[in-house]
């Protein structure tokens, strides 16, 4: 299945896997990307640059075929160093970089300077827009379904979709409840050129989470979600455990951040990741959580996703003649 995406990123079939903080390593970018997607490292689950450039390399031992590095930047009390991680992205060579978080005009203009196709990734279509302005080749859109910051306008994908694709020029990604070939046929039919995904990949075999947060993705419905931070602007969709109700009930009750800094402390859901303990703190996790079934290996999930899409659009075609469609 030939696309623009397939295209511009050098990759086999269109379908990218976002960056997910402490998920997206070496391992299942590598895994993404040698199945014929795009995978991509999260710059920031890396401590330092200078492990950054280690983890590159390290993908790189792993594949051959182009990946990708996130650098989500998002309001922090300490932020970390965008600029030096953003040098190491660039002294790496790696092929595509996806930004996401707030304008990555500097960035893109960084990238780009050093031949890097860049994605940006928003959650709607005046950002989308803007990024498209300040020379993103790629614009991947997050519809309100989606893990992590669907942003603070609660469009799902159903209408954001078609409403940038109309805009847009550049190629669009459509990203947030992706799981199935059914996914990827709508959103071609939506008027994207691939989807990107996180939650499904999160749940592969080469995924680096503990054995039991992928049970629990199964297990999982569509209702299993919890949106924190709302009445901060800062919204975050997350799986729904005894800490995210907390946490939701305490804002809603008038509490401050620092009524639920601890609760959200980042480190506290970085170890559901390793221990497996789904009650442990904050993890992020989408609403597609309720349309995943098993734990694939990344090959067999992304050449389910094209037959069973090949499978539709011949079905759709044999129901539908183009001569009698017009
Ligand atoms: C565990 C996890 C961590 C994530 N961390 C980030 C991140 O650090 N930066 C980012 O841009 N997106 C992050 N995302 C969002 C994904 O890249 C993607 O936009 C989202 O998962 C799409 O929704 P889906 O899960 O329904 O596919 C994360 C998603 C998950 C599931």
């Amino acid at each position: 299945m030939q696309t623009r995406i397939t295209e511009l990123l050098g990759i086999e079939h269109p379908v990218v896997q976002g960056g997910m903080q402490w998920v997206a390593t070496a391992e299942l970018a590598a895994a993404v990307s040698e199945a014929g997607g795009l995978g991509i490292i999260s710059a920031l689950t890396q401590p330092t640059p200078e492990a950054l450039a280690a983890e590159i390399q390290r993908c790189r031992r792993l594949t051959d075929r182009p990946f990708g590095v996130n650098l989500t930047i998002l309001p922090a009390i300490d932020p970390p160093p965008y600029e030096r991680y953003r040098d190491v992205i660039i002294a790496e060579h790696v092929p595509v970089v996806e930004t996401a978080g707030a304008n990555p005009a500097d960035h893109i203009a960084a990238f780009r300077a050093a031949g890097i196709t860049t994605i940006h990734k928003c959650t709607s279509v005046r950002h989308a827009l803007k990024a498209q302005s300040v020379g993103a080749d790629i614009v991947t859109i997050d519809g309100f379904e989606c893990a992590g910051h669907p942003g603070e306008d609660d469009v799902p994908g159903l209408v954001l979709l078609p409403a940038a694709a109309r805009q847009l020029e550049v190629p669009l990604l459509a990203c947030g409840g992706f799981a199935d070939g059914r996914g990827l046929m709508a959103a071609l039919a939506l008027g994207a050129d691939g989807i990107s995904m996180g939650t499904r990949f999160m749940c592969t075999v080469e995924s680096p989470v503990h054995p039991d947060v992928k049970a629990a993705i199964v297990a999982a419905s569509e209702r299993d979600t919890e949106l924190i931070l709302r009445p901060l602007r800062n919204t975050s969709r997350v799986a729904s455990n005894t800490v995210s109700r907390e946490v939701v009930a305490v804002l809603t009750d008038g509490g401050t951040f620092d009524d639920v800094r601890e609760l959200v402390a980042g480190a506290r859901g970085r170890k559901v990741y390793e221990l497996g303990d789904t009650e442990h703190g904050i993890w992020t996790v989408g609403m597609v959580q309720g349309l995943i079934d098993d734990i694939a290996t990344c090959r067999d999930l992304l050449t389910r996703i094209v037959d069973e899409a090949a499978v539709i659009a011949h079905r759709q075609l044999a129901a539908f003649p183009l001569s009698q469609a017009g």
